[in-house]
Parts: C-alpha cells; structure tokens; sequence
C-alpha cells in the first residue's frame, strides 16, 4: 500500500499518512482530517477505526489466533499460570524466577480489604446482582486506597494495578457470600491466586474448602483465557473514562459496568441459560429456526473479531470436558446439547455463511457450574480475569506521550435552533 491515502472532499484533495503496526491491517491516520476538509468521520460501533496505538494483544479475527506480547493464547493457558500472565501484560515480558516470586508475593499480600470495606456490601439488598455490588466495590475502592490514584506517579500506577489484580477475588467472593447469604472468608497466603479465590467462595465455618488440582487448575486457565482481548467494548470504557484523568479504580468500576451487557461479558450467563431453555438434543432444530428467523441469536456464537473459531474456545471446550469428568457430570445433558448445537451450527449454511462460530462464552457457563457457581457469578469471574487486561491497557494509555481526552464527534441529525415555547403555549 502506498505511505498516503487521499480522500477527495469538496473539490479539495487531502493526504493521510498511512500507518504500519508489526502486523494487521494499515491504519489511515485521519487526525488531521477535520482541521483540513471541515468534516468529520463517521463509524458508530467502531468497525473500521483503530482508537489507539497499543503493544499488549493482538488478534487476527480470519485466522483464530490471540497473542498476548506476542505469545499464543493456547500456549499460555497450558503452559503458564494466571499470575504470570498478568506479569506479562502489565509488565511486556515473561518474568524470570526471581520476578514471579516477588510479584506472587506482592499480589498475594495486597488480597485484603480495609476492614471498614466489608460493611459496604451490607448496604445491598440480598437480592442484588453480584455485579451490582461489583460495580460499587470496586468504585469504592477509590475511597479507600488515596495513595494510589495520583495517576501521575508511575509507583502509584503499578500499586493500584497490583491492588486491583490481588484485591478483586476478595470483593467478588464477598460479592458471591453477600448474594448466597454466607459470611466472608479472608484470604490465606499461603494458597495460589486461583486456590485463594475457590476458598474465599466456596469454604464455610462448618467446612474448609479442600484444593482439588483439577479444579484450581481450570480456574486458573479461565482467568487466563479472559485476561485481555485488546479494544474490545469493556477495555475501550476503561481508556475513554481514564482519558479525562480519572483513577484507575473508577476506571476499572466504568469497565465492569459495560462488562455487564449480555452481548459482552454477560453472554456467558445467556448461553448456559440457552442451553438450559433448549434442555434436549431433539429440540435443537426447532431452537436453530428460530435463531434464522430472528427471533433471537444463538448465544455464545458469532463475534466482532473472530470471523473463524475463537481459540479460547478451543481452550475453554478443552477444560469443560476436564472439569466435568472431575467433578463426575461427564453426562450432564447441558454439555450433550452445547456439543450438538455446536455440530450443527458448524455445518449450517445460515452460520458459515455469517462466520459464526463458537466464542469463548460457549462452553464457559457449562464449566462454571460444575465448578459450583451459580449464573450470577459468571460475568463477575470475568471481570476478576480481565481487570489485569484493563488496568494493563490504562497504563498502557496514560504512559503513551499522544494520549489526549476521548472525545468522538457525531452526525447531528435532530431540529435546528428554534425560540422556546413557554408551556402555555404548548
Ligand atoms: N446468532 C445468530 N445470528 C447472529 C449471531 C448470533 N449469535 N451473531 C451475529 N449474527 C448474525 C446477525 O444477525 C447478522 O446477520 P445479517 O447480516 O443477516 O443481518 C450477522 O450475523 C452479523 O451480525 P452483527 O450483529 O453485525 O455482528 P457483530 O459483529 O456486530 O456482533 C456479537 C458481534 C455482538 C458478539 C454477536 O455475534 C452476538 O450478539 N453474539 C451473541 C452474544 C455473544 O455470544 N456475545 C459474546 C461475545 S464474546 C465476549 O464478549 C467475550
């Protein structure tokens, strides 16, 4: 492609430089377009506009692949821990033995809540979504960490982004005991991030929760599959509300707000509720018409980025099988009609035509309930995973020399100005 694009606007021709990532497509670079054609561009939902420069994670929707710094999704949920992938992130490299240790060690003894935070949660009604409660918390947490919002101070970035990753599990286990109706547990430092999280939700005074490696495991790899996915809706909330220089803790509340939406991280709770509503493999077809006719989506399919299968999904289908055959539900007829709709999907002209495939919601919601959590929790295990892909991506931001206020311009369409009309007159 050639280093400039030219637009021909009102009789005027305008250069735009071209600009090249390591890899994906060339990004036209339109900033100086307004001041010289006097018109803006137009692209609601963002399909065609790069908002920023970023180094954390890339992905190639046609082909399947996510690479975070670089390395593959599928290598890291094998082969690496959720804590090391939230050093890679935050951090741009793998750490080395000594690195892991320290940081392991800083978030593990960063996992308490000021004692006064807990008597927040009591002023939700029992009833409230978890995410409900997520989305105050985590607001609040402003109101308790002063010495880590100067978003100027680069030590006082890395403390909240290690406050925020350690402290997370806390409040959405608190969130879970809130809404089942249970008291808190407080984390133990001597469990990993995945252990600490299952103990502080599934232990009671009456019984300590027992580590089982299949389970800590799959968790584990969960976190690591939601840790970051680039732009996406949730991430980009988080850039738009730290770029007027808000702290990193409402920044983080403002994201797990969009997370919330079921056709972000609240599609997983909607697919196992699909399944559930679907119940038999003999009721698929007439599910599938329904889906062509429009009458609703097929949850957990289809993405924004991902025209092909979505590689998480892979992982994510991989560790639902695990789970389920750990936990002795190998038969569970949910998991008999995901793998058939699938089947069906797949070969389905209205779904291959569309290129919708399975994304990483699919299969999530069956392997969360095996691991004990009810529906409500799924978008809250999410946002615990992707706070090291948001706080990652705000750092990002406000370290980048270019970054200004997010501040989208519109296609006006409403009345042109006209004299108020006093309410007599009306
Ligand atoms: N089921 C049925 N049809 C679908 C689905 C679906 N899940 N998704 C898209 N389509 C169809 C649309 O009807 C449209 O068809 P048309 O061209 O005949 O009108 C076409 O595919 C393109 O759809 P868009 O809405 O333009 O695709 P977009 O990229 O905007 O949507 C989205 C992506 C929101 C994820 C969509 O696929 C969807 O609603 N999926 C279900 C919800 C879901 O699983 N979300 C999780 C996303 S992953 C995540 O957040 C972790």
């Amino acid at each position: 492609m050639a280093d400039t694009a030219k637009i021909s606007i009102g009789g005027k021709t305008i250069d735009l430089p071209i600009l090249k990532g390591t890899t994906g497509p060339d990004v036209v670079d339109i900033r100086k377009f307004y001041a010289e054609s006097d018109a803006f561009t137009y692209d609601p939902g963002f399909t065609s506009t790069a908002s920023c420069e970023s180094k954390i994670t890339y992905i190639d929707g046609d082909a399947g692949v996510l690479l975070h710094r670089g390395y593959p999704i599928g290598e890291l949920a094998e082969k690496s821990t959720f804590l090391d992938t939230c050093y890679l992130l935050l951090h741009g490299e793998l750490p080395n033995a000594k690195q892991y240790a320290d940081f392991e060690h800083t978030i593990t003894y960063h996992t308490m809540l000021h004692e006064q935070f807990d008597r927040f949660f009591q002023g939700f009604r029992r009833d409230a979504h978890p995410m409900a409660i997520m989305t105050g918390a985590v607001g609040a947490l402003s109101a308790f960490y002063h010495d880590s919002t100067d978003i100027n101070d680069p030590q006082q970035r890395m403390i909240s982004a290690h406050r925020l990753i350690a402290k997370m599990p806390t409040i959405a286990a608190r969130a879970f005991k809130y809404f089942t109706g249970q008291p808190f547990v407080h984390p133990r430092n001597d469990l990993s991030y995945a252990e600490n999280f299952l103990r502080m939700c599934f232990s009671v005074p009456a019984e300590d929760w027992k580590p089982n490696p299949v389970l800590t495991r799959a968790m584990d790899r969960i976190f690591i599959l939601h840790a970051d996915h680039e732009q996406n809706a949730s991430t980009s909330t988080v850039r738009l509300a730290g770029s007027s220089g808000a702290n990193p803790f409402a920044c983080i509340a403002a994201g797990i707000a969009c997370l919330w939406g079921p056709a972000h991280g609240g599609a997983n709770e909607e697919a196992l509720n699909m399944l559930k509503e679907i119940g038999t493999v003999d009721r698929i077809p007439e599910y599938i018409q329904g889906v062509k006719d429009r009458r609703y989506r097929l949850m957990g399919f289809g993405h924004r980025v991902y025209k092909n299968y979505d590689p998480r999904a892979t992982v994510m289908q991989k560790t639902c099988h695990e789970v389920l055959a750990e936990v002795g539900d190998a038969d569970d007829p949910l998991l008999k009609v995901a793998m058939e709709l699938e089947r069906i999907a797949l070969s389905d002209e209205y779904f291959i035509e569309r290129k919708l495939y399975p994304n990483v919601d699919f299969y999530s919601g069956i392997t969360l309930r095996a691991l004990g959590f009810p529906a409500e929790m799924f978008t809250v295990l999410f946002a615990v995973a992707r706070t090291v892909g948001w706080i990652s991506q705000w750092k990002e931001m406000i370290e980048d020399p270019a970054y200004k206020i997010g501040r989208p311009r519109q296609l006006y369409t409403g009345a042109l100005q006209r004299a108020y009309v006093p309410v007599d007159k009306r």
